[in-house]
């Protein structure tokens, strides 16, 4: 009998969308499998490219996971998937709008109850927050997830805070001034089809049901452990701002655009000086201790692991 897996996704720019399409050829092809898409349709418009206000104006909410339901759909035998695959996107180290507003949703709880999970994310290189909100979201769903696969923007840590910003702000992609172009490379993506044949092979030896990881030493989660404290410091001060800025109004009013500006000359400061600082620092305190942060990065790359 074919198994039936559940690929639930959003993408904006259709970066994702790329990777999942990669990732699941093997998948699509076999017929011991039956693969349904579901893209989810937001019901505000999140415009790609973004302007500038409205860019940051998303911040506080998705922090807050506070997103408008989606688009309804309908499944049929929603409760019957024997995998289901969420693919998802930080925003603000958070799940995107979007995921959120699914994950909160009652058609999510019917469909992930007891259901074995595997999280792809998509991202520019800071989702360990993200995923910690994901992981809490899924015990909601009681859900359980067995694999987590991340692929992360080719421009380095400091680059992509340039190149990502431009092309979610301008829609250009490509290097400029000698930085790399922004997102995630073809030849990653092309790549990910090794996770669809693990799957694959996962499924025919009935791995979603013993609740063992598919993904294995397949190099599907790579912490750099540069990033931990910095989100977790990021994501501390988003959750200030973020209920402060939504005290002074709803998304896309105009009287929460002053301490918003306040907030985006703030954060870019945050960006210039603490983030190099402490990433400088990191690798001093990482030599310093070393089997500790070793476990902390092991911990946050389970299941899957490297
Ligand atoms: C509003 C917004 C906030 C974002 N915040 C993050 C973030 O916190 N961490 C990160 O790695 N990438 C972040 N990104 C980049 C996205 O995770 C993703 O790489 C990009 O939006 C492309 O995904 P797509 O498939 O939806 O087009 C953000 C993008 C947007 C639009």
């Amino acid at each position: 009998m074919s198994k039936r897996i559940l690929v639930v996704y959003y993408s904006q720019s259709g970066q994702l969308e790329n990777v999942l399409t990669a990732m699941l050829h093997p998948l699509i092809l076999a017929d011991t499998v039956e693969v349904t898409m579901l893209p989810l349709r937001p019901t505000e418009d999140f415009v790609f490219p973004w302007s500038f206000w409205k860019f940051f104006d998303a911040f506080p909410e998705s922090v807050y996971c506070d997103a408008l339901p989606n688009v309804p759909f309908e499944l049929i035998d929603s409760e019957s998937f024997d995998l289901i695959i969420i693919g998802y996107q930080p925003w603000f180290l958070s799940p995107s709008l979007p995921i959120s507003a699914f994950m909160k949703s009652d058609q999510a709880k019917v469909i992930l109850k007891n259901k074995p999970v595997v999280t792809v994310i998509a991202c520019r290189n800071m989702w360990i927050e993200a995923q910690k909100t994901m992981k809490e979201l899924l015990l909601s769903c009681e859900a359980r997830l067995i694999d987590n696969v991340v692929l992360s923007d080719q421009s380095g840590p400091l680059e992509s805070f340039i190149t990502t910003p431009r092309w979610m702000l301008t829609g250009k992609r490509e290097s400029f001034w000698g930085l790399s172009a922004a997102g995630i490379s073809d030849d990653v993506i092309q790549k990910s089809s090794r996770f669809g044949e693990a799957i694959l092979s996962g499924l025919i030896s009935n791995k979603e049901v013993e609740n063992t990881p598919m993904l294995t030493g397949l190099g599907a989660v790579c912490v750099d452990p540069r990033f931990i404290a910095s989100e977790k410091i990021g994501k501390r001060s988003f959750r200030i701002w973020g209920k402060l800025i939504r005290l002074f109004g709803k998304r896309g009013s105009w009287s929460r655009r002053p301490v918003l500006g306040i907030y985006v000359l703030f954060l870019i400061t945050l960006i210039v000086s603490v983030v190099p600082l402490n990433m400088a620092l990191q690798s001093i305190i990482r030599r310093l201790f070393k089997g500790k942060i070793d476990k902390i990065i092991q911990s946050i790359e389970a299941p899957s692991g490297k």
